[in-house]
């Protein structure tokens, strides 16, 4: 008995010691549970030690109870400590671990814009909206009525060349070359009072130059009622030209040819870049911006309109055009280039 008694206790103090290492060691508060759970848990080796002192003799269960209750009380009043020593520890660091810069401003991210031409197109809208014009579209594959019989474009014209319009393989349709077909679908649809201004791109065979793609985009523009006169349309124009470049451009009118308009007119504006003195990007001062003239009685007619009671004026420009005068731009083709280094100046 003296030897079970003597290695009980080398036992216990084994125990402890060993539990000593063990928590001290310990990194966090998961193993800790865990040695806790081990040492004096309701299968840990404590419980089992106290159990134990039942089968004892009576004169050394009080002793050996009373060193196995410190025993435990030691391992508990460690775990206690090294329990508090983590969190100290964890608090200490806490802001190396867990910081944030509440001065820190994120970069924003990049916001998108329209295009120059859709820019553009905006303004064009908006200065006919504010006179009663309404945007009215038509299809861009046309057929041969559309976009030339009926604008009295005539059998030997050269737009009607397969060397200058694109035509649908097998077919008669082609890629409308002007947005005029719109004015005899609109007219086949409506009848006047008409006001309307239609936007859309346009297709040709046109070798491409810094003037010409072959697809551009036009806005062509319709007004027919009673009583529409050519100073009518002389005054939309100026108001048009005025409204989109500003009050410091002159305006000039000159005679012209369309096959669809009779009498036809051109219109020009100063030269922004030299004022109108004649520079390399003008023609002697002026840049041409559109082509109209009153509706010929025959086009009404074709679109399902009296011409003996009502008559008006068409006129058609090149967005491109508009915009290369608006921005100042040389090439044609950077709006079709995607280049962002351009298209971020807008
Ligand atoms: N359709 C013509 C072109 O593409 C432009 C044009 C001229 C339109 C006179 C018109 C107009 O409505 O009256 O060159």
């Amino acid at each position: 008995m003296q030897g079970g008694q003597a290695s009980g206790t080398a036992d216990l103090d084994q125990l402890v010691r060993s539990a000593r290492e063990q928590i001290a060691a310990a990194p966090d508060e998961a193993t800790l549970e865990q040695l806790r759970i081990d040492l004096l848990g309701k299968k840990g080796v404590m419980t089992a030690t106290l159990r134990g002192l039942g089968s004892l003799p009576a004169d050394q269960r009080a002793a050996r109870g009373a060193r196995a209750n410190d025993v435990k009380n030691e391992i508990e009043s460690m775990l206690t400590a090294r329990t508090g020593a983590l969190a100290d520890a964890r608090l200490e660091t806490i802001g190396e671990r867990e910081w944030m810069d509440v001065t820190f401003v994120p970069a924003l991210a990049r916001r998108g814009h329209l295009h120059p031409l859709s820019l553009i197109l905006r303004d064009v809208k908006a200065i006919f909206s504010r006179i009663g014009y309404e945007v009215a579209l038509g299809p861009e594959v046309e057929d041969d009525f559309h976009n030339f019989e009926a604008l009295n474009i005539p059998a030997e014209h050269p737009a009607r060349d397969t060397m200058d319009s694109f035509y649908l393989e097998g077919s008669p349709l082609l890629l409308r070359t002007h947005t005029s077909p719109v004015q005899i679908r609109y007219m086949q649809a409506h009848q006047p009072p008409i006001r309307i201004i239609a936007p859309g791109a346009v297709y040709r065979r046109d070798a491409t130059d810094p003037y010409h793609g072959s697809q551009f985009h036009q806005v062509e523009g319709l007004c027919i009622d009673e009583d529409i006169r050519f100073s009518d349309l002389k005054g939309t124009i100026e108001y048009f030209c005025r409204s989109l470049f500003g009050a410091d451009r002159r305006i000039r009118i000159t005679g012209d040819h369309f096959p669809f308009t009779e009498p036809s007119a051109g219109a020009a504006v100063s030269c922004g870049i030299c004022g109108g003195a004649g520079c390399r990007s003008c023609k002697g001062g002026w840049l041409e911006i559109l082509g109209s003239g009153m509706v010929h009685p025959q086009v009404l007619r074709n679109g399902g309109i009296d011409p003996a009671r009502f008559s008006g004026f068409a006129f058609g420009a090149g967005l491109e055009r508009l915009a290369m005068l608006k921005y100042k731009i040389a090439d044609l083709r950077a709006f079709l280039d995607d280049d962002v280094r351009f298209l971020r100046q807008f």
